[in-house]
């Protein structure tokens, strides 16, 4: 009994399996269809290097300190929060919402994305890119998208089943590698593509000219999205972690994997859509419509663009998973814990309640497209309040509770058990000072750009 009591305790089976898991949170659609594009509009080779100095510094911080939370207190994110003090119980709940709100529309795209997976594998992706209206006709279609939507989200929620070593964790041992060849594979084809070296070139020369504030605030909320941070995820993969497992390592190999998979979407993206456009930078856009109009587009008039279609959606299907995976289970966990419900139960009514919130956002690119919050579409609302206000005001909130209130040695002395804290001195400066400052500058500056 007491051997089992541990090792469902102990969550995940290894060090790399930890990893992995958690990279393939952080590796999702942000890095595909929002990384390349930052990185070519803000000065290229410049955008990266501020990226990284963020990633090694302020991605670190904040990562570190969820992930040790998650260790540290043994429990889901809305537990957490009030194990740390009861008086923060409310940011549990902020935080523990999150994941709520996002997973049903993360779920709607995945099913776009394996739509187009389909489109690809059975030949039809030249007729799909030829088509100008076919994204627009493909989403306001009232029972096709649902169809994908649902089929998505029961593939996400027979992994999370499957509980967290036999399912999350040996899915992800699985498609991560994967992923990496897959992606590799097809950023050395678009190099042989000719004209593909000066759009490399385009993507990796520091322009300084476009270098400005905006620069670093572009790149700092890209990251933040990007590492999973503030939704709950790594409080949640934390918790699973092995006490023996050092922690400041896993994160630096995390974000490796995280920054080498962005940085390689970009040398596919930029110089693909580069050579289609002949030369034209602004060809390059962001989010669902390089996924599902220009890229397509690009892969149709390829040489062998039929299997390169084939195998770049399968790549980002799997991206996508991983990520969904990680907002399921940390909503799973929730419920485990703060309603006693076995997994199983926990997850039919993970999935039963995404689906229903996920309708919103299917049905409001068709028989719903006239109900708007703010002028936005329902799956733009639910994006816009979660990341641009939920995010930040949680990771604040973090920072000030670890910098201020249960100190930095909370944090500390969680690491200090088994490992040496080599970042000690920047971790500190890091959550008390330059990370709330930073995210109020995400705040702020995302509250102005929209409105
Ligand atoms: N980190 C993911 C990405 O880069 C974002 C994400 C992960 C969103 C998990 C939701 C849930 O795309």
């Amino acid at each position: 009994m007491r051997t089992q009591k541990t090792q469902e305790k102990a969550g995940f089976g290894s060090k790399i399996g930890f990893i992995l898991a958690a990279a393939g949170s952080a590796v999702g659609l942000g890095n595909i269809w929002r990384f390349p594009y930052l990185a070519a509009k803000y000065g290229g080779g410049i955008f990266l290097l501020v990226y990284l100095i963020l990633a090694v510094t302020f991605g670190f911080a904040l990562m570190l300190t969820e992930i040790t939370i998650g260790r540290r207190t043994g429990k889901s994110v809305m537990g957490a929060y009030t194990a740390m003090d009861k008086r923060f119980r409310p940011l549990g709940w902020l935080a523990g919402a999150i994941p709520v709100i996002i997973m049903p529309y993360y779920c709607v795209i995945g099913g776009w994305v394996l739509k187009y997976l389909v489109v690809f594998l059975t030949g039809s992706g030249k007729a799909a890119a030829d088509n100008s209206s076919f994204f627009s006709n493909f989403i306001g279609h009232s029972w096709s998208p649902l169809l994908f939507f649902a089929i998505f989200l029961l593939i996400t929620g027979s992994v999370v089943m499957l509980g967290v070593q036999k399912g999350v964790e040996k899915v992800s041992k699985i498609l991560m590698p994967l992923l990496l060849v897959l992606i590799v594979g097809i950023a050395i084809y678009t190099m042989t593509l000719p004209g593909a070296i000066q759009g490399l070139e385009y993507y990796i020369k520091p322009d300084l000219s476009a270098f400005s504030i905006k620069t670093v605030v572009a790149a700092m909320g890209q990251l933040f999205y990007s590492m999973s941070l503030a939704m709950g995820i790594m409080i949640t993969y934390g918790s699973y972690m092995r006490k023996e497992d050092h922690i400041e390592n896993s994160v630096r190999q995390i974000e490796v994997f995280d920054t080498v998979v962005a940085f390689l979407a970009g040398m596919i993206i930029v110089p693909a859509v580069f050579v289609f456009s002949g030369g034209d930078s602004s060809a390059l856009n962001a989010g669902p419509s390089l996924m599902f109009i220009t890229l397509p587009n690009v892969f149709s008039d390829m040489l062998g663009g039929q299997i390169v279609g084939t195998v770049f959606f399968l790549l980002v299907s799997l991206a996508a998973l991983t990520s969904s995976i990680s907002l399921m289970e940390t909503v799973v966990s929730m419920l485990e814990e703060r309603f006693h419900l076995k997994r199983i139960p926990a997850c039919c009514t993970a999935t039963g309640c995404a689906f229903l919130i996920g309708l919103l956002s299917v049905f409001g690119y068709s028989i719903w497209s006239d109900f708007t919050i703010f002028g936005k579409q329902m799956l733009d609302f639910f994006d816009f309040v979660s990341n641009n206000l939920m995010m930040p005001i949680v990771a604040l909130m973090t920072c000030i509770l670890v910098g201020y209130v249960v100190k930095t040695t909370y944090i500390e002395s969680e690491i200090e058990k088994n490992e040496r804290f080599r970042s000690k001195g920047l971790y500190r400066i890091m959550i008390r000072y330059v990370c709330p400052a930073c995210m109020l500058i995400i705040f702020f500056s995302s509250l102005f750009m929209s409105f």
